[in-house]
């Protein structure tokens, strides 16, 4: 089991330092919680990719604190050793430090230890806010998926000098109003490891190269329980859609033919008790 994971240990996982590159796996579910805690993973973020990898819409921007909060309470109540960290969705800590509090809040009760948001420079009062309120916070820079409107698109970040220098003020500034480890999405390898050196408190890459303190990959994706077009970002350890679907035509295939279920898959009566019932049931079946 070992000792449950949190934010300031986690916060100290410099490579820099010596410490060993942190592991980080979204997980939605009691299972994939579950699956993900078994190999090993130091985090769990319960990220608003559930809006596109379990419940169906096209991006993140379709999902609500309340569907957060419903997934973060069953990865939560699997009792992991890694850390569970869950996004604060799109809109929840956009209107007032109030109201991002709140929902901080909101996903602490549900279970969350920390919450991820994204963006910069101007997310550093909502930033403040919720680390006042003692909830660690964990920033999301580079390719930021709740942005895609504004941003156009998913699209990689950083390429020119000046995005690059402009995401390491950002990163500095989310260090400096408190994050606990940010996250670097869909940058270029050297602005990756720009941003690492720049701050004191680990990076945790996707899509932006061997230089952060650590890696993310989406629980769905390393699985292959997706059919979709990958990012390049990715690699792909299992094909768990075309097994799943091989193993449920089988199912079907017995079925069909009769072959399920066999004797050791159904239930006797007490004993003496079948020939009683039949005899008054009145004929065999
Ligand atoms: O929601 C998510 O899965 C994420 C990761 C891509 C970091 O934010």
């Amino acid at each position: 089991m070992g000792t449950k994971l949190n934010a300031p240990g986690i916060s100290r996982r410099k490579r820099s330092l010596g410490a060993d590159p942190l592991v980080m796996l979204t997980a939605y579910d009691a299972p994939s919680a579950r699956m993900a805690d078994e190999a090993g993973t130091d985090l769990i973020l319960v990220g608003d990719s559930v809006a596109m990898v379990v419940l169906g819409h096209e991006n993140t921007m379709s999902v609500s604190i309340d569907d957060m909060a419903h997934h973060a309470a069953a990865v939560a109540r699997t009792r992991p050793r890694a850390m569970v960290v869950v996004d604060m969705p799109w809109m929840s800590y956009h209107v007032s430090q109030a109201d991002t509090v709140t929902n901080a809040a909101r996903l602490v009760r549900a279970g969350a230890q920390a919450v991820k948001l994204e963006g910069g420079v101007e997310r550093v009062p909502m930033i403040e806010a919720i680390v006042s309120a003692q909830v660690p916070v964990m920033g999301h820079l580079g390719l930021t998926p709740q942005s895609m409107l504004a941003q156009g698109g998913y699209r990689v970040q950083g390429r020119s000098s000046e995005a690059a220098l402009r995401l390491v003020a950002d990163a500095k500034a989310l260090a400096h109003a408190g994050c606990f480890a940010i996250v670097l999405e869909g940058m270029p390898a050297t602005v990756g490891r720009m941003i690492t050196e720049a701050v004191d408190v680990p990076t945790i890459g996707i899509g932006a190269g061997d230089g952060c303190d650590g890696q993310v990959l989406v629980f769905h994706d390393v699985l292959g329980l997706e059919t979709r077009v990958l990012p390049r970002f990715v690699r792909r350890y299992a094909s768990m859609h075309s097994d799943g679907v091989g193993a449920l035509a089988r199912f079907a295939a017995d079925v069909r033919s009769g072959a399920f279920p066999g004797p050791g898959e159904s239930y006797e009566m007490n004993p003496g008790e079948e020939d009683m019932a039949l005899g008054l049931y009145g004929h065999r079946v």
